[in-house]
């Protein structure tokens, strides 16, 4: 009751208050001031447990051991809101149960010209063209030296948006400098392949690529899981021979989605971005449909995170029951407040309860198994 009340609270002063606020500003100033914010906040015992009192949320049934990884939710911040790893001493007094860092690369990038980050309201949706800034997997190291990490944390690993990097060998050879600078801090690894954003297009999604690129990264001793991250453009035929070469390499997970690149403006409630890729709902059905497809498929061989307008425990709890095991996102907390996080966790200990369930993982994927 009390977590009840609490997140109702919390939700009404955010939505009517905060939000509104907030969005009288420029959308990648807000994101930067949540960075210095979040930082600042996370140095001090008492603003971390301050933080956590509003936050917060605990319950046995959503803990899980996923490839070596103890987890005490499945509700994770998504790659691209801490890009440099400087929010992870907070993020888990606000309620996640990991978050994935970066995406990094091996060199640094200023990211695309400004503006380069959107609001779309009324279609739930963010439009993003950062075309991945970050300030180099080096950097990232530095800043998690020293830091206790109270839950754990992957990186996101994508190769450096650059003109060299448009020959193939140069790009994969950047993505084996930037795993291997990372390797030793991640708890797992995600191989981004699916940024909209960056000057080359997606060259790895192609089939041939995207194998060269796994033989290259297979070569780096790691007992580490590693992950790779798809688009929700791609369709089941791509998929089909995504999956052929995925199982063929070190792949133990599929993070199903990125942003949404192929789209229209029949497909939005607001004016399209200049550029870009989108997040939030209208990534939702896209990439259920995938996880649903390579779950029906391939149940046994990945894990699968499902990542793309989570709003609330029924988006999250229809994706455990079409095969995730675990969930990421960032979106719908930016549009209903950071008490969503805990709000989730909550209504799917609530649900797992009452379909009979005693933990989590009894619950993946009934909804699509023969
Ligand atoms: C501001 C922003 C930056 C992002 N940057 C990255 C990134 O660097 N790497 C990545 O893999 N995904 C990135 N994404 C995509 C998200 O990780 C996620 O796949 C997508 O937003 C769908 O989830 P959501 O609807 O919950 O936001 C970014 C998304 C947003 C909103």
């Amino acid at each position: 009751m009390y977590y009840k009340y609490r997140n109702v609270l919390m939700h009404f002063f955010y939505v009517k208050v905060l939000k509104p606020v907030l969005f009288l500003f420029d959308p990648e100033d807000v994101h930067d001031f949540f960075l210095i914010f979040g930082n600042f906040f996370g140095k001090f015992r008492l603003t971390r447990w301050k933080i956590k009192m509003l936050f917060g949320y605990k319950n046995k049934i959503l803990e899980q051991n996923v490839k070596g990884i103890n987890f005490e939710n499945p509700i994770g911040l998504a790659a691209g809101f801490d890009k440099d790893g400087v929010l992870t001493d907070i993020i888990s007094s606000v309620g996640f149960g990991f978050a994935e860092i970066g995406s990094v690369t091996a060199k640094a990038y200023e990211g695309n010209p400004y503006p380069r980050l959107w609001r779309l309201p009324k279609s739930k949706s963010l439009g993003v063209w950062y075309g991945l800034k970050n300030k180099g997997a080096k950097v990232l190291v530095e800043n998690l030296k020293g830091k206790i990490h109270r839950l754990p944390l992957g990186v996101s690993v994508a190769f450096t948006n650059c003109k060299e990097n448009l020959d193939i060998d140069t790009a994969i050879a950047d993505y084996v400098s930037g795993f291997g600078t990372v390797e030793g801090i991640a708890r797992y690894i995600t191989i981004n392949i699916s940024c909209p954003n960056t000057s080359g297009g997606q060259p790895f999604v192609i089939p041939e690529n995207y194998e060269k690129l796994m033989t290259a990264l297979d070569k780096i001793p790691t007992s580490k899981p590693v992950f790779v991250k798809i688009s929700p453009d791609m369709d089941h035929n791509a998929i089909d021979k995504f999956l052929e070469i995925t199982i063929r390499h070190r792949i133990s997970g599929i993070v199903c989605s990125n942003l949404v690149k192929k789209y229209e403006q029949k497909d939005l409630k607001d004016p399209m971005p200049p550029h870009g890729g989108l997040s939030g709902k209208i990534v939702f059905p896209r990439a259920m449909d995938l996880l649903s497809y390579m779950y029906k498929k391939e149940p046994k061989k990945f894990i699968y995170i499902f990542c793309g307008g989570i709003f609330s425990p029924d988006d999250a709890y229809q994706a455990i029951r079409q095969g995730a095991t675990l969930i990421q996102m960032i979106t719908g907390m930016i549009y209903e407040g950071p008490q969503i996080i805990s709000e989730i966790n909550r209504g799917l200990a609530l649900k797992l309860t009452r379909d009979g369930f005693k933990n989590i993982n009894e619950a993946i994927g009934v909804d699509n198994s023969d």
